[in-house]
């Protein structure tokens, strides 16, 4: 099934960590470590706009090598949007710097969700994705691990509602409780979409697929259980023969961690709103942590940073597996020299 060369000189420490196997240090990565703070993606974000960037394969792929030899990381996030899977769904998607992705033909009705088309093949739309993966796979093969993603249902539905990021989600909550047959069709399709496009990814040579679930603490946990979870639970199910590890990352869903620690993830994202030690005990002995140290600890002074990143490594103590990570991605103005100063940190003070 996995096409991606994994030989003995890929680092795959990352791998191990995400099923608990025994490790010499902890695996570091960053959400949004491809982004403006690096000052090389911002020199190829002068030439290309934010879409173009993910839809031309050789840039996406040298976008998402960029942290790998910049920073050090013993992962690379495949560079790409939640918000482009649905494109070839009937979609309508652009970027407004400063905003954000947009789309300008939000779903709000029965006849909206009809609409939308779930593709026989999901590289009809999207083969640019998977000819960088190719690629990324290809140049990765001596470095590290690729991970690649999409958003979980929930989340790119919400976005789909809401036609823009959004605070409040009053559209998306309107039709959640009031019209649960029109949200129930959006989350069917998306829920196909998301599946198909995944395990391309792993075919194309992703090493480990991650849900992005940031809307998740959007509903408390009665209704995040009812209306989000099953979802999720299916698509990691059909996934589990792809053979490579999966990871969940349910933003703001705290009281649900037991549920979510089996929901068929081998590793869960912790965010930066919760104690990880506490994350730790209620996800119990089956799976790995991934997190959860705060976005804007950048700002912070090297030495407040270090001992910062001390705690972190503590409170995941008793986890199967440890990923370090931030509790959400890497602010768009951090400075540079400081993520390299975290990632060495990690390595150098979990050195076993
Ligand atoms: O983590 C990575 O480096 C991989 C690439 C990645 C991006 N977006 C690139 C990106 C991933 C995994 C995402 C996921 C994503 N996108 C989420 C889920 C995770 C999260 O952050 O909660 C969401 C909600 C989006 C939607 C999105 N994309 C918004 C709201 C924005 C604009 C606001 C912002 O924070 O910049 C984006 C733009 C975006 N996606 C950028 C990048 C690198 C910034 C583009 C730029 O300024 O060059």
């Amino acid at each position: 099934m996995q096409n991606a060369v994994i030989n003995n000189k890929m680092n795959d420490t990352f791998l191990k960590a995400c099923r608990g196997d025994d490790v010499d240090y902890t695996p570091v990565w960053l959400m949004r470590q491809a982004g403006p703070f690096l000052s090389r993606y911002r020199k190829v974000l002068a030439k290309v706009d934010f879409l173009t960037a993910c839809r031309t394969p050789e840039i996406a792929a040298e976008i998402t090598i960029q942290p790998v030899d910049d920073l050090g990381v013993d992962a690379a996030i495949f560079y790409s949007d939640i918000t482009t899977t649905v494109v070839p769904m009937g979609m309508d998607l652009s970027y407004v710097p400063g905003k954000g992705p947009v789309y300008a033909n939000p779903v709000r009705t029965r006849e909206d969700a009809d609409r939308l088309r779930v593709p026989e093949d999901v590289a009809d739309g999207l083969g640019f994705v998977f000819a960088a993966q190719q690629i990324c796979a290809r140049e990765l093969a001596n470095k590290v691990p690729l991970i690649g993603f999409a958003g979980a249902p929930f989340t790119v539905a919400a976005y789909m509602i809401e036609g823009a990021a959004s605070h409040t989600h009053v559209n998306t909550r309107r039709m959640a409780f009031g019209d649960p047959t029109t949200f129930a069709v959006l989350m069917e399709k998306v829920t196909r979409q998301t599946t198909n496009y995944l395990r391309r990814q792993a075919e194309a040579g992703a090493n480990a697929l991650m849900l992005f679930d940031s809307n998740a603490g959007m509903l408390g946990p009665r209704d995040y259980r009812e209306l989000n979870l099953p979802y999720v639970k299916r698509i990691l199910a059909d996934l589990a023969n792809t053979g490579v590890p999966l990871i969940y990352f349910g933003l703001g869903q705290h009281d649900t961690l037991a549920e979510i620690a089996a929901c068929g993830a081998d590793m869960i994202g912790i965010d930066f709103r919760k104690d990880l030690r506490s994350a730790v005990e209620q996800l119990g002995p089956a799976v790995s942590v991934q997190g959860n140290i705060e976005p804007y600890v950048f700002f912070e002074t090297r030495e407040r940073m270090e001992r910062r990143v001390a705690e972190t490594l503590s409170g995941a103590t008793g986890a199967r597996g440890h990923v370090f990570n931030l509790g959400h991605g890497v602010p768009a103005d951090a400075p540079e020299a400081q993520v390299k100063a975290l990632v060495d940190a990690v390595h150098r003070q979990s050195a076993r």
